[in-house]
């Protein structure tokens, strides 16, 4: 029953992150490109019902995950099923805290949690040493964890050499988009001008920080 949820959950969260993974992606055409993609699905999710139901899938999902986490410590064989679970306990960790920084920054700092949010941790004095393997770990650990579940429920219809061809494909597409969007939102592809309020105190306001 516990299995059931957690994958109906991983459904309704994963309807939102692959517009949210998108968005990043629209980055590559520019960070109006990027806002101008966010204020559309903004309208979708940030309401009432749709923003607290997301909320509580991933408070579920990270309370679920952790508990198979525990259930079977010691029991796993093989690299998938170890890095099913070494991806399930980076998402968790990377959720909560992902989760309190973007609402503690609408809420408390009264910031718009837009593309220049995100970019200010990857570009601000020392701050990327943490936030670049941080939001590409992200990436990399939700499409491994994605094709360690897809592999599993797969295994009777397909040969072996298949599936696992087929989960390393969706890991090695992990890594292609973590790079890609890591490397966007650093400034790596155009420079991008910092507004005064996401400087954490480090950058002139407005001036390109790379
Ligand atoms: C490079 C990677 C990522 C960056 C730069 C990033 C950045 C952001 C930003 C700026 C927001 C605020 C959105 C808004 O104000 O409407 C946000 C929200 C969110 N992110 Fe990410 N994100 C990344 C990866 C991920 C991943 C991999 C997941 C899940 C596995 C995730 C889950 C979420 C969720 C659930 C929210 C919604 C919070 C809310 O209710 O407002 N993010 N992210």
């Amino acid at each position: 029953m516990l299995h059931r949820l957690h994958r109906l959950s991983a459904l309704l969260i994963s309807l939102y992150i692959v517009f949210h993974l998108a968005n990043h992606l629209a980055a590559l055409g520019g960070v109006e490109a990027h806002i101008r993609f966010m204020d559309g699905y903004r309208n979708v999710y940030r309401n009432w019902l749709v923003e607290p139901l997301l909320l509580t899938c991933v408070l579920f999902q990270v309370a679920s995950g952790i508990t198979f986490i525990i259930r079977r410590r010691g029991r796993r064989h093989g690299f998938f099923d170890r890095a099913q679970a070494a991806s399930g306990a980076y998402l968790a960790f990377f959720l909560l805290f992902h989760l309190g920084a973007v609402l503690y920054g609408r809420h408390f700092q009264g910031l718009d949690t837009n593309f220049y949010f995100a970019a200010a941790g990857l570009q601000v004095g020392a701050y990327p040493a943490f936030f670049m393997p941080y939001y590409a770990l992200a990436v990399l650990a939700y499409f491994t964890h994605l094709a360690c579940g897809l592999r599993w429920l797969l295994r009777r219809r397909l040969p072996p050499q298949a599936l696992d061809r087929a989960a390393t494909g969706t890991m090695a597409l992990g890594l292609l988009l973590a790079v890609t969007i890591v490397a966007t939102f650093s400034g790596a592809l155009y420079p991008v001008h910092l507004p005064a309020e996401y400087c954490l105190g480090d950058c002139a306001p407005g001036s390109p920080v790379r």
